[in-house]
């Protein structure tokens, strides 16, 4: 698993600069990639407690919608893993403790509450009596999860390669690549094999202010795997779509509704209405893990507020009077007629998407 430098200053974080995976989990440890450290340092982060993933979560050291259910589950076994001693009812009352607790790090993508979900059901069908085995047991469904994780984003690169056709110019917004996930992404997952199938195109990566997802991550990871990426700041994208350089929109997103509403990153809305005007299409990708039929429509989505200080400051440095005040939602809902498709491990979902995702998902 790469060779480790063991950093002096922090016995905590090991440094690399080879190992660019979303996070790993290695022999009982779980190791996330620090991403608010990216694109300047490549460094992981072991994880020693659960208080610790709750924070690498709140704080996006780990982020994106499928990420962070991966390293809930693994997180969820960190923070029991030193109560196996305890009888097996006091075992499952901590474990729905400590779920609930990781829970409540993000509210937006419901890929956290499914993965927790998944290990809680997890837990109830075990049959032995001793914790020891109920543990083994939910470590081996947190590395389901995470090769279910690789294997989806594969099947949704697959059913979205076709939209992506020689000469496009293809929008993102946000990451919603390979660093949102363990695998090669979702909104990323078609671009990133038709560049395997030696198609030519250019992606447009929106900076994404406030936290600058797009700049410092997926410009980052397409520039690292050879494809051909051009960065824009989030107000560029009506004067670029209107010179034609853009054929195609392609997003993620950390949870749809039973209406097909999505929630995505903020400043996603504005650029499907832009999408919209222009004509372009607007395709949202992602896993069913994303896909929350008990919420009806966007408008039910808890909106994660964010610090004030992520406006406030342009990376470290203040760039507005003192006293000012604030709004940093974290995520907007894109209704769903702006939407043309959801790229899904299932294939291509169209409207009506009421009745399509519950004919695919229920
Ligand atoms: O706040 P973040 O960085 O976690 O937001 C991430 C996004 O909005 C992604 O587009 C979404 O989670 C989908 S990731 C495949």
């Amino acid at each position: 698993m790469g060779k480790n430098k063991i950093s002096k200053s922090d016995p905590t974080v090991f440094g690399t600069s080879e190992n660019t995976e979303t996070l790993r989990w290695n022999s009982g440890e779980l190791f996330l990639l620090d991403q608010t450290k990216l694109p300047l340092v490549v460094v992981e982060e072991k994880q020693e407690s659960v208080e610790q993933v709750w924070h690498s979560i709140k704080q996006l050291k780990v982020r994106g919608a499928p990420a962070i259910g991966v390293a809930a589950a693994y997180g969820l076994l960190i923070g029991i893993r030193e109560q196996t001693a305890l009888n097996l009812k006091e075992f499952l009352w901590e474990i729905e403790n400590k779920a609930a607790y990781l829970e409540s790090a993000r509210p937006t993508a419901v890929n956290l509450k499914w993965a927790l979900i998944r290990m809680l059901e997890c837990s109830k069908t075990y049959s032995g009596n001793d914790s020891r085995g109920l543990f083994k047991q939910l470590e081996e469904e947190a590395i389901l999860i995470h090769e279910e994780d690789v294997q989806l984003c594969q099947r949704i690169g697959v059913n979205g390669v076709s939209l992506i056709k020689e000469g496009m110019g293809v929008l993102t917004h946000c990451n919603a690549g390979a660093l949102a996930t363990t695998g090669i992404g979702t909104a990323t997952a078609p671009m990133y094999l038709a560049h395997e199938n030696g198609v030519q195109f250019c992606v447009y990566a929106d900076e994404t202010r406030p936290l600058l997802q797009g700049a410092r991550l997926t410009s980052w990871e397409l520039n690292k795997a050879g494809l051909d990426v051009t960065l824009l700041t989030d107000n560029m994208v009506a004067h670029i779509m209107s010179q034609d350089l853009i054929d195609l929109v392609i997003t993620g997103t950390d949870r749809v509704a039973a209406n097909g509403d999505v929630a995505n990153k903020i400043g996603t809305h504005g650029v499907a209405v832009l999408a919209r005007h222009f004509g372009i299409p607007f395709y949202v990708a992602c896993p069913y893990s994303t896909i929350d039929l008990n919420t009806g429509e966007g408008k039910d989505i808890v909106i994660e507020e964010r610090e004030a200080e992520e406006v406030l400051n342009f990376g470290k440095r203040r760039t507005t009077p003192e006293e000012m005040k604030v709004r940093n939602p974290a995520f907007d809902v894109t209704p769903h007629e702006l939407v043309t498709g959801l790229i899904t491990e299932k294939g291509i979902i169209r409207a009506p998407f009421a009745e399509n995702l519950l004919k695919e998902y229920l």
